[in-house]
């Protein structure tokens, strides 16, 4: 397949994961992976009945496994990737295990993210980007999130985390404890890679308070759901952060596509620079949650 540039992007079947696809498809081919089959493919003949360029790999993210031989499998592609989206997330109220018998919640969003990205980074051409989808609720101040009841990442060590043991004081709501501490590791782990890679950009973004995506959408009910879709657009603070899926794609493929260099760089919903929690901008934080997770990670 002739291509100039390429793009992967994790979680590209529902939210902002598909609009962020449909939206790269526009600058080159986009490299599709996700865990359903025939989700992947209505994605791609989206794209391609726009004459654009698409494939597809299978790959369950919370499978460490699965992610190393997804990122084999796109390596032998031999597509010129300039970027690489870490977008696959779940926030879930019921507690559930990968298959390595880790904490769903964490194996997704921070484990699989992180190994995936590993796997296919020593791969990846010079100045390529890198980009992780993370999450304001890591950030016990943030005013939001706190009104909510959410408490910010509550991180014991990875071993606790993979076990789904969070620190005491969390939230009363069941998986936000977990879903907070996988991205305020993840936001942690991005600017640890972006301190230490000579060669590519790594990059975060906080999509904002996106209304009518599927996150978090298998464990609550619809009054709930109707809630955070649409009454948070419109009641402050919650509104000041508000986004859809396809403002937040537009942001996110400039971050992915960017040729200024910029690395080590929070964004908000807008694309302007933010801060992180205090504990994620620590970086002795940053160095230890990237030697405990590979450490973890070694053992598979
Ligand atoms: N929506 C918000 O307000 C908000 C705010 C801050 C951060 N985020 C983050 O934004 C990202 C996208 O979320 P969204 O709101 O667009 O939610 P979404 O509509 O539920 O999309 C999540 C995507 O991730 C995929 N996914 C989940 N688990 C996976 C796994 N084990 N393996 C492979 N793919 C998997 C889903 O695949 P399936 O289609 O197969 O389920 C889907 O494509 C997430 O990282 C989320 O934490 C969202």
């Amino acid at each position: 397949m002739e291509t100039t540039k390429a793009y992967v992007i994790t979680g590209p079947t529902s939210g902002i994961g598909y609009a962020t696809a449909l939206e790269l498809a526009k600058y080159g081919t986009v490299i599709l992976v996700g865990r359903n089959r025939d989700k992947l493919d209505q994605v791609q003949k989206t794209i391609e009945e726009r004459g654009q360029k698409a494939l597809s790999v299978v790959c369950d993210i919370s499978d460490i496994k699965k992610v190393r031989s997804a990122a084999e499998q796109i390596v032998a592609l031999k597509l010129p990737i300039t970027g690489m989206l870490n977008n696959a997330g779940i926030m879930s109220s019921k507690a559930a295990k990968n298959v390595q018998g880790w904490d769903m919640t964490f194996a997704t969003n921070h484990l699989g993210a992180f190994a995936f990205t590993e796997a296919l980074s020593p791969h990846l051409p010079d100045g390529a980007n890198v980009v992780f989808i993370a999450s304001a609720i890591e950030d016990p101040e943030r005013k939001p999130a706190k009104i909510m009841g959410m408490r910010g990442g509550r991180y014991i060590s990875i071993e606790a985390s993979t076990r789904g043991e969070w620190k005491e004081g969390g939230s009363k709501m069941a998986g936000i404890d977990a879903y907070a501490t996988s991205k305020q590791c993840i936001l942690a782990a991005t600017m640890a890679l972006a301190r230490e890679s000579k060669r590519l950009h790594f990059n975060a973004v906080e999509p904002g308070i996106t209304r009518g995506t599927s996150l978090g959408g298998e464990s609550t009910n619809s009054v709930v759901r109707f809630i955070f879709g649409h009454l948070m657009a419109i009641i402050p603070p919650f509104s000041h952060y508000s986004s859809t899926p396809e403002k937040s794609a537009r942001v996110i493929a400039r971050v992915l596509m960017d040729e200024t260099g910029q690395t080590g760089i929070y964004f908000d919903e807008k694309g302007n620079p933010m801060q992180g929690s205090e504990l994620s901008r620590d970086p002795k934080f940053q160095d230890r949650v990237v030697a405990e997770t590979r450490g973890l990670l070694q053992k598979v």
